[in-house]
């Protein structure tokens, strides 16, 4: 079938590229030219293990392609992908200019019957104004055209977003038409496995099962979190709590990592969008309101640890720094705790060695060069002269810690664990003063 994507950030790419992996024709489309000149070289411009192999090898077999000709992108494909960013209003919620700007096009340009799927997330009732979009401009050329909306928001995780695709728990598709549903039922045909993934129901239900979904995820965190903040308070420890709760199935071990607070760029925005969505309809998600406030209290929780630690003598000393992605396989800084951390740690006069494997360059894009800020090449040199070190990604490599070096590198033994890689019991054998999430400090 034929697919055009608009939009080639972080969802259109993967959707189209997986789009062609299971022989569609896949044109995608996007207003950035270098960023479609290099694609079209195959050069993929974000860090996703495996996408820039798809991306070369479709490609090549002629199934994907990429123009910044948004009428050619119309068209081609019957159905027309909206994955463009929804970036935050200052008030929380998505602005939909991009979307929309998309729907005009449309509108303007179609010539015969097309399904325009919304993959980007977006406030409840997004599909009708895309609707409304596009009947405006058609009514503007005083023609009549047949025409679909869909909502089909996608669930990929940075860093795994080719298996998530490739292999989704579901897919959901929200739609008022049983014709444009069967036509998504072949599209998606590929990725069922050994039975149907496609949920089907209608558009507004599948617009707030995205929202739905996050929230809920970023609620298991959350609480998690809450609960490693009382478990410290009552000397018990999380872990051993996680592990207990999580074995009764109605609750289960995924999402209950208590942490230094949940980053990136959907659960922080979704969050608040959904609360802003809420308080349009005159109803007010104290949940969620809790559930981001418990989250940014804990991105400070390392500060508050080191601070403490250091009984507020702070200025002068240096601090090393594992992780700063917001999480692992990702070079994705948006949100990360790492930020809350370096920021505070600056303001208090402290200096940062900073190591992760690929996120040094989004750091120094960020936060240029500045003089309390040293990006390592290794985790080892990151420990040279610091006076304690700090863990706020669960990347692999840091997860067999080096005691010896450790004690010897850093000024003490101190380690400050964001994300509770280690045994409280080998580091108190290896002298090492040892603070984690809701656990007991090992001094
Ligand atoms: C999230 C969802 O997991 C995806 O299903 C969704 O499609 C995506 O948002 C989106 O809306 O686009 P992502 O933000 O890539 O995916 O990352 P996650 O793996 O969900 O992690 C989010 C944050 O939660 C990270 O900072 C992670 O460290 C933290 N986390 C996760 C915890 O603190 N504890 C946990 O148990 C799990």
């Amino acid at each position: 079938m034929k697919v055009t994507v608009f939009g080639s950030g972080y969802v259109g790419l993967v959707t189209g590229t997986c789009l062609a992996e299971v022989g569609n024709e896949v044109l995608c489309i996007d207003t950035n030219e270098q960023k479609i000149a290099m694609l079209k070289q195959g050069e993929v411009p974000i860090h996703e293990p495996g996408l820039d192999v798809l991306v070369q090898k479709n490609i090549a077999g002629k199934r994907l392609g990429f123009s910044t000709d948004v009428a050619q992108g119309i068209a081609h494909g019957l159905f027309q992908f909206i994955a463009v960013g929804t970036p935050p209003d200052e008030d929380g919620s998505a602005d939909l200019q991009y979307v929309l700007a998309v729907a005009r096009s449309i509108g303007k340009n179609m010539k015969d019957y097309r399904i325009v799927v919304n993959k980007s997330t977006v406030p409840v009732g997004t599909a009708d104004k895309v609707r409304d979009t596009i009947h405006e401009t058609l009514g503007e050329r005083g023609i009549k055209l047949e025409f679909d909306v869909v909502s089909n928001p996608e669930f990929l995780k940075e860093g795994a977003a080719i298996d998530d695709f490739m292999k989704p728990d579901r897919i959901i598709v929200g739609a008022d038409n049983p014709r444009t549903i069967e036509l998504l039922r072949i599209l998606y045909a590929p990725f069922n496995r050994s039975h149907d993934r496609l949920v089907a129901m209608d558009i507004r239900s599948a617009e707030l099962t995205k929202y739905a979904a996050n929230a809920m995820l970023a609620t298991k965190i959350s609480f998690m979190n809450e609960m490693a903040n009382l478990a410290e308070k009552l000397g018990a420890d999380i872990e051993q709590v996680r592990l207990g709760i999580g074995a009764d199935p109605r609750i289960g071990y995924h999402f209950i990592y208590p942490g230094c607070g949940y980053g990136g760029s959907c659960f922080p925005k979704d969050v608040k969008a959904l609360e802003r969505i809420a308080w349009e309809v005159d109803y007010s998600a104290d949940l969620l309101k809790a559930v981001e406030r418990v989250n940014n209290q804990q991105k400070q929780t390392l500060f508050n640890k080191i601070q403490s630690h250091f009984k507020d003598q702070m200025a002068g000393r240096t601090i090393a720094l594992w992780g700063l992605a917001f999480k692992p396989n990702t070079d994705d800084m948006r949100e990360a705790p790492s930020r809350t951390l370096m920021e505070a740690l600056w303001k208090t006069g402290v200096r940062v060695r900073a190591y992760d494997p690929i996120a040094s360059k989004e750091a120094q894009r960020i936060y240029g060069s500045r003089e309390d800020l040293t990006l390592c090449e290794t985790p080892e040199v990151a420990l040279e002269g610091a006076d304690a070190l700090a863990v706020a990604t669960e990347w692999n490599i840091f997860r067999s810690l080096d005691f010896e070096r450790v004690r010897t590198t850093l000024k003490a033994p101190v380690v400050f664990d964001g994300r509770n890689l280690y045994d409280p019991g080998l580091m108190a054998s290896q002298g090492i003063v040892y603070y984690s999430i809701g656990r007991p400090t090992v001094a």
